[in-house]
């Protein structure tokens, strides 16, 4: 087995970066590794319009390492007030690269989201006829719905039907969690892909709940079994093109993560293709790390590939417990922060 594995540059097609001294500190740990990376819109307001995406994109880039080449793609967050053509105007002037549907309440920030998505038909048409790709938080949220379902049933009630509405709408189901996804994606692409995150590839159920409540290893859609974990991991190994990285790193302040209701959110920028190495090397499959990691989501979202490359090494190397945002009082948890890793990325 091979100690170096070197891959066209990775995208991540699922970061949220924040705002202020958040992102000043989070971005760099993408920028380090990543050429491009979805940003998500759940800001505090949301980035809703173009106008407002364009102004996120200014301070993104303001928040790039010096000599950085890092590019920060938009999304813009869908509510009922969507106007299909500020849609199509962001799209046209290279500012969207795609729409994000979060159902109201399901996540982080989702206050302001979709509560009837039969309101966005009209948006959904536009999408559908620029070629603009919709991503989505697949949670179903009504509360009679066990929180372990809520995917399922999203695809169920939700998403099945939306794909028959918009045939030509091309989707992105972000954070697989369950085995019911990984099948759905695959009889859907090329419609439907899915990003699969490094810790929906690692942890179940039980490790958040099972030997005492772990708020790190909380997040939206939460872990679930080891069967659908077991089903992530096969997905993402196979290299098939409907399925591609998105870490969904989550930032949040130790203080939040450690209160009563803890913050749904892993940070997993710092550690995440190190850990997705791992993950492809234990499975016998580095050979496809590279589509998962900088071929499938390129090609989904109608992009180039990278044309620069990354080597990762497998050393063992001890990843930092926590990242300083504006000094040391307020820090971040890492995603295994902390614990050794058996990859790393090799200096450029
Ligand atoms: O756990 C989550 N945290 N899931 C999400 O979808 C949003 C994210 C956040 O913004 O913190
Ligand atoms: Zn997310």
């Amino acid at each position: 087995m091979s100690d170096r594995i070197t891959i066209r540059r990775p995208d991540d097609w699922h970061v949220h970066f924040r705002d202020g001294a958040m992102m000043q500190a989070c971005l760099p740990e993408t920028a380090r590794v990543f050429a491009r990376a979805i940003a998500m819109p759940n800001l505090t307001p949301p980035v809703r319009t173009t106008d407002d995406a364009i102004a996120y994109r200014e301070r993104l880039r303001a928040a790039r390492p010096a000599g950085s080449s890092f590019e920060p793609l938009m999304t813009c967050y869908l509510t009922h007030d969507t106007d299909p053509d500020d849609i199509e105007r962001g799209f046209r002037e290279g500012v969207f690269a795609a729409l994000k549907l979060y159902p109201a309440h399901a996540t982080t920030n989702a206050a302001e989201g979709v509560t009837d998505l039969n309101r966005l038909d009209r948006v959904f048409e536009r999408a559908e006829k620029i070629g603009l790709p919709l991503s989505m938080h697949g949670e179903e949220v009504d509360p009679a719905i066990d929180i372990f379902d809520r995917e399922a049933v999203f695809i169920d009630r939700r998403l099945g039907p939306l794909t028959e509405k918009f045939p030509g709408l091309k989707m992105i189901l972000e954070h697989l969690t369950t085995a019911a996804a990984v099948d759905f994606v695959r009889a859907k692409f090329p419609q439907v892909a899915g990003t699969i995150t490094p810790h929906h590839l690692e942890l179940t159920r039980t490790d958040m709940l099972g030997h005492g409540m772990r708020p790190d290893y909380y997040c939206m859609p939460v872990a679930k079994t080891e069967r659908d974990r077991r089903a992530l991991v096969a997905a993402a190994v196979s290299g098939e093109p409907c399925y591609f990285l998105g870490t969904d790193s989550a930032p949040h302040p130790l203080a939040r993560k450690r209160s009563i209701p803890a913050a749904a959110g892993i940070f997993a920028a710092p550690t995440a293709i190190e850990i997705y190495a791992d993950v492809f090397d234990r499975a016998g499959a580095l050979d496809r790390l590279e589509a998962f990691a900088s071929l499938n989501g390129p090609r989904h979202y109608g992009m180039a590939p990278n044309e620069d490359q990354i080597t990762l090494e497998r050393v063992e190397w001890q990843a930092p417990e926590t990242l300083a945002v504006n000094g040391p009082e307020e820090c971040v948890p890492i995603y295994r922060g902390g614990q050794t890793l058996r990859w790393r990325l090799a200096a450029a």
